[in-house]
């Protein structure tokens, strides 16, 4: 190839050639995975039980693999991380986690934007708060990127909203809300860019699953609505006295963990209890260790799987309530309910208030931007079920996302 130039020409040709080689290899190899993704597509399109995913040739070398609801150009989306990340520049260092997540998140992003007639198109995006929005405990600042793209989207005709663990009840909640989101709300509040039924179009779903609040462009703020006009079908058939046990038992946990990990110095930790979520948290500026915080998730997950056979022995099935615990950083919570219960009581109250009867908002049409999909001890990781994912890890990040979504 490189016979007879110049030896200055010889090695960037030689390395163009190793770079053009090396790019068709990973091009190949993303070739043969999009083609196992059709295929799990297809057989789990024969099996609509969640529960149940086809066994595919895809799930057999990933076993953990979930369910996809769109195709994933994946190609294409490389092309597009290669010209960034220089992938295939690199001869030494092979492809990374990172520059994997990057590639499936651009891919998503272009299945769902590159919508055809035939397809789903993107009808609700949902975002974690903590870290994908704003920084970890801080706010939604006005002079966030963010706040112009999320009003970008609601011009769309889009319904946003923010999916988060942080639970606070009631109209007193919807306060707490709006100061984590202020930058928002205030330009919710001022913008002539949306009509004032796009503006409607903006909720946040606290708790995971367990408190719905909508703007009202009529009020300037967020509303709450009550439960009875947006619980999912199986969220109505939850027994309260189950509820209370498993607080009860989950509390007894999160007591015994504080002992056992030497974390009962009132100076350090405390326990919080609310209506229907449990956490451990640092205070007086204490940092709980990384690995303390992962061994008491580890191990509430454990007892939450103790205590939720023996609900199942007693309850019937679909009458199971649902838990989730996980790891915020810097805290550990168990919370009644989980995110994919919060995004799919989404997509069946929106679908309902704008007159439609029978459905639901597809997970196809549907978006959830994350930190936390991590398989053990995340929150995000539930949305998974309920609908198309990015994982992001600032919001930095989340800014370019929502660039490329609105940009294509
Ligand atoms: P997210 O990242 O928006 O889901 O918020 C997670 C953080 O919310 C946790 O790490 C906690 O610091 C905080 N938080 C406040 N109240 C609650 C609650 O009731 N359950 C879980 N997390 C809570």
């Amino acid at each position: 190839f490189c016979h007879g130039l110049p030896d200055e020409l010889k090695v960037v040709s030689c390395e163009q050639k190793i770079e053009k080689t090396l790019q068709t290899r990973y091009l190949e190899v993303f070739h043969d995975v999009e083609k196992l993704i059709d295929n799990t597509i297809a057989l789990d399109e024969r099996l609509p039980d969640l529960d149940q995913p086809a066994r595919t040739r895809l799930r057999q070398l990933v076993p953990s693999v979930g369910r996809f609801f769109t195709k994933l150009p994946l190609k294409e989306a490389f092309l597009i991380e290669d010209r960034k990340r220089l992938i295939s520049r690199r001869t030494l260092v092979s492809p990374s986690f990172n520059d994997i997540r990057s590639i499936l998140n651009t891919a998503q992003v272009l299945a769902l934007a590159g919508a055809q007639e035939n397809d789903a198109k993107l009808r609700l995006v949902t975002f974690d708060g903590d870290v994908t929005l704003y920084e970890d405990g801080k706010c939604l600042e006005k002079d966030s990127p963010l706040v112009a793209l999320l009003v970008k989207l609601l011009s769309l005709d889009l319904y946003v909203a923010v999916v988060t663990a942080a639970g606070y009840p009631g109209q007193l909640g919807a306060d707490m809300y709006q100061e984590r989101l202020l930058g928002l709300i205030q330009a919710l509040r001022d913008t002539n860019q949306l009509l004032l039924t796009q503006k409607n179009n903006f909720l946040v779903m606290g708790a995971e699953s367990n408190y719905l609040f909508r703007f009202s462009s009529a009020h300037g703020n967020l509303r709450f609505i009550e439960g009875c006009e947006w619980y999912l079908p199986i969220m109505q058939s939850w027994n309260q006295d189950q509820i209370l046990e498993i607080m009860d038992l989950s509390h007894d946990h999160l007591k015994h963990l504080r002992r056992k990990l030497r974390h009962e110095d009132e100076n350090k930790t405390t326990i919080i209890r609310k209506e229907r979520s449990l956490g451990i948290i640092p205070v007086n500026g204490y940092k709980i260790q990384r690995e303390i915080l992962e061994e008491m998730v580890l191990s509430i997950l454990v007892e939450l799987n103790d205590i939720l056979s023996h609900n199942k022995s007693t309850a019937n099935a679909e009458k199971k309530v649902q838990v989730c615990a996980f790891n915020g950083g810097s805290d550990v919570w168990v919370d009644i309910g989980d995110k994919a219960l919060g995004v799919e009581a989404l997509q069946l109250y929106l679908y309902k208030t704008c007159g439609g009867t029978h459905g639901k908002i597809a997970k196809s049409s549907s978006l959830h931007i994350g930190d936390q999909f991590a398989s053990v001890g995340a929150n995000d990781f539930k949305a998974r079920l309920s609908a198309c994912t990015v994982w992001i890890a600032s919001p930095r990040e989340t800014t370019e996302i929502l660039e490329e979504l609105t940009n294509l």
